[in-house]
């Protein structure tokens, strides 16, 4: 029987793409969304992959979120965290509430979407878990003081928790992409991105989604059972860790 994958915020931009690869390499894939109805309609009627609406940043919500795909779908073994929000601003101009977003999101998020399928991966002695950070996590970056510690705390989680599920055959994994052609990354000005970002980038061009996508199906393939604990970037050769 094939594989059980959840993937976070998996019916728009980067998470899409994870979804169908995932799909394509033959997992039963779950793709959660927290908010945009219609979007996940159009993913679920395109891709064909079932849709489940919780928010990250809510426990109990992935507490029942989880039972719900274990109980449609089956046994979670392999974990996806992906969603993501900005609320970019100038620190100066930040507000607790755009801090608290990031943060309940980006990192909490993790957390709360782990915690729920640790317990069956260690039971099972099989487990994938892949957290989608980001370049901006490794770098820092201005207007993203909340993102940039929301992702670079996903590092640390990755690593800590990579130690804890070696002898139970659980990997954890985290990619940190660049710049993106999503609506994440079309959102931010178009001067800002023509002038400062992608000139920033040797290959001269914003990713593709199935770009950071493939790299997710090979780390949660039986193949790369040594790799885990580690990082993985793709962003263009923007940063060189
Ligand atoms: N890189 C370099 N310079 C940047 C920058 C960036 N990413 N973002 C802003 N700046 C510069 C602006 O060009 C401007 O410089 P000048 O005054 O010399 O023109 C200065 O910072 C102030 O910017 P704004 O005039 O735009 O100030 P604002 O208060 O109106 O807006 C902002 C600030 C909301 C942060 C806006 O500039 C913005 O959205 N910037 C983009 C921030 C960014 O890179 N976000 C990444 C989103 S994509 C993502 O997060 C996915 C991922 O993982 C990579």
């Amino acid at each position: 029987m094939s594989r059980v994958a959840v993937v976070t915020g998996g019916t728009r931009g980067i998470g899409a793409a994870i979804s169908v690869a995932l799909k394509s390499a033959g997992y039963r894939v779950a793709a959660n969304y927290a908010g945009n109805d219609e979007k996940a309609k159009a993913f679920h009627e395109e891709s064909g992959v079932p849709v489940f609406k919780w928010d990250v940043s809510n426990y109990e919500a992935c507490g029942e979120g989880i039972a719900k795909v274990e109980a449609e779908i089956g046994p979670v073994e392999v974990l996806i965290n992906n969603a993501g929000i900005t609320r970019d601003a100038m620190f100066h101009k930040m507000t607790p509430q755009q801090w608290h977003e990031v943060v309940n999101t980006n990192l909490t998020g993790l957390f709360n979407m782990t915690h729920q399928v640790w317990n069956g991966m260690r039971d099972r002695s099989f487990g994938r878990v892949v957290n989608i950070s980001s370049i901006n996590g490794q770098k820092g970056q201005m207007g993203q003081a909340n993102y940039s510690a929301a992702k670079a705390g996903d590092l640390g989680f990755t690593k800590a928790l990579a130690q804890e599920g070696a002898t139970k055959n659980i990997t954890v994994n985290a990619i940190c992409p660049g710049y993106i052609g999503t609506e994440m990354v079309l959102a931010v000005p178009e001067k800002v991105l023509s002038e400062r970002i992608i000139p920033q980038i040797p290959v001269g061009r914003l990713g593709e989604p199935t770009e950071v996508a493939r790299c997710v199906v090979f780390l949660v393939s039986d193949d790369a059972g040594f790799i885990t604990g580690s990082t993985l970037t793709a962003n263009g050769g923007q940063l060189l860790v």
